[in-house]
């Protein structure tokens, strides 16, 4: 038998598969259904910033002077959809979940500046979840705003809520950054045990008859696996805080692909929403297997096995790969 337990967050877990935050925790019968299923964890949709400070929307003013400081502001955000947009329900659902399952309830926060809202945070710990993941998610179009004020402000916010609450903290980050080591790096120090990497973004699309912008949530395919493992494999050993790849996790391989790139937990969604939480078992089962087959006898044996820990300079070694992988085009005119 191999050991398939892994930690993080501070957290035992059974095994590295948890559901990534998405529309199966919404309903308390589907995440028994994931505890059923072996998932080791659950991370809950998000509870918008947005959604907390209504009308008043305190972002800070910095990031949103201009136009998006506007009343009309609130209106671009849906009142209605999959996620209840109340707050206390919000809070209400933590507690039923922890109530159902024994796994651990990872509750999810979604926002971008200080303000009252974090008292939220709050709310989630005294309701009993078990870790907080905060989405760190803000789009910047205000030509004024520089990179490192953004990220001030998500350094900030992490070392805000690290001081009012005591549950372990994961940032959900996009790949977005001119320097991801160094954020993570700041992320981990204000007080982040954990980056989760990364945030998907979904890009907007045009209809040319309608003139509008069409909303498009398109579900990932393991090609997108690439972008986290990479950024994994780099940041394993050089930043404290354990880390967990989301986007683009469907197969075995790619759970295997994970662990031995130095993640923790492997985030599943679009996997499980596409075909099912009995994907779950099957692929607890093929990593068995594989293990098995391949002699090793725990997650953790495996764990950052092909990271980057080991080179002495990452950054040569990725513009050598680089070069490689050009040099491997054979174009026959
Ligand atoms: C329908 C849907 C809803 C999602 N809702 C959230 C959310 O509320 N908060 C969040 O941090 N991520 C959310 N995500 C992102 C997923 O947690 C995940 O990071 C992303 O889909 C990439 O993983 P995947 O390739 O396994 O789908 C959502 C994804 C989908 C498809």
């Amino acid at each position: 038998m191999v050991d398939l337990t892994t930690t993080y967050l501070g957290l035992k877990l059974k095994n590295p598969l948890i559901a990534s935050a998405s529309p199966l925790s919404t309903k308390v019968e589907t995440v028994q259904k994931l505890e059923q299923a072996g998932t080791s964890a659950v991370v809950m949709y998000s509870l918008f910033e947005e959604q907390i400070i209504h009308e008043s929307l305190e972002l800070d003013h910095y990031l949103f002077y201009g136009s998006e400081a506007s009343p009309e502001f609130s209106s671009f955000y849906p009142q209605t959809g999959t996620y209840t947009l109340a707050p206390d329900a919000y809070i209400e659902t933590v507690k039923k979940l922890k109530q159902a399952v024994h796994i651990p309830v990872i509750a999810s926060l979604n926002g971008v500046s200080t303000g009252g809202w974090i008292k939220y945070a709050r709310k989630i710990e005294e309701a009993g979840a078990d870790a907080l993941e905060l989405n760190l998610y803000y789009l910047p179009t205000d030509p004024e705003l520089t990179s490192l004020k953004l990220e001030e402000s998500y350094v900030t916010l992490v070392r805000d809520i690290r001081k009012s609450i005591k549950l372990p903290i994961a940032v959900k980050l996009s790949p977005f950054f001119t320097a991801i080591p160094n954020i993570a790096r700041r992320l981990a120090d204000a007080g982040a045990d954990g980056l989760v990497l990364f945030n998907r973004f979904y890009q907007p699309d045009l209809d040319l008859e309608n003139l509008e912008v069409v909303p498009n949530i398109e579900l990932s395919d393991s090609r997108e696996l690439r972008l986290p493992l990479r950024w994994i494999a780099i940041l394993y050993g050089r930043v404290k805080a354990d880390l967990a790849l989301t986007s683009g996790v469907h197969t075995c391989e790619d759970v295997l692909k994970a662990i031995m790139a130095g993640a923790s937990t492997a985030m599943l969604a679009s996997e499980l929403l596409q075909n099912g939480i009995g994907r779950v078992p099957a692929l607890l089962a093929e990593m068995e297997k594989w293990m098995e087959a391949h002699e090793y006898t725990s997650v953790q044996q495996m764990k950052g096995s092909l990271s980057q820990r080991t080179v002495n300079d990452p950054a040569a070694f990725e513009r050598a790969n680089y070069m490689k992988v050009l040099n491997s085009f054979k174009y026959l005119p």
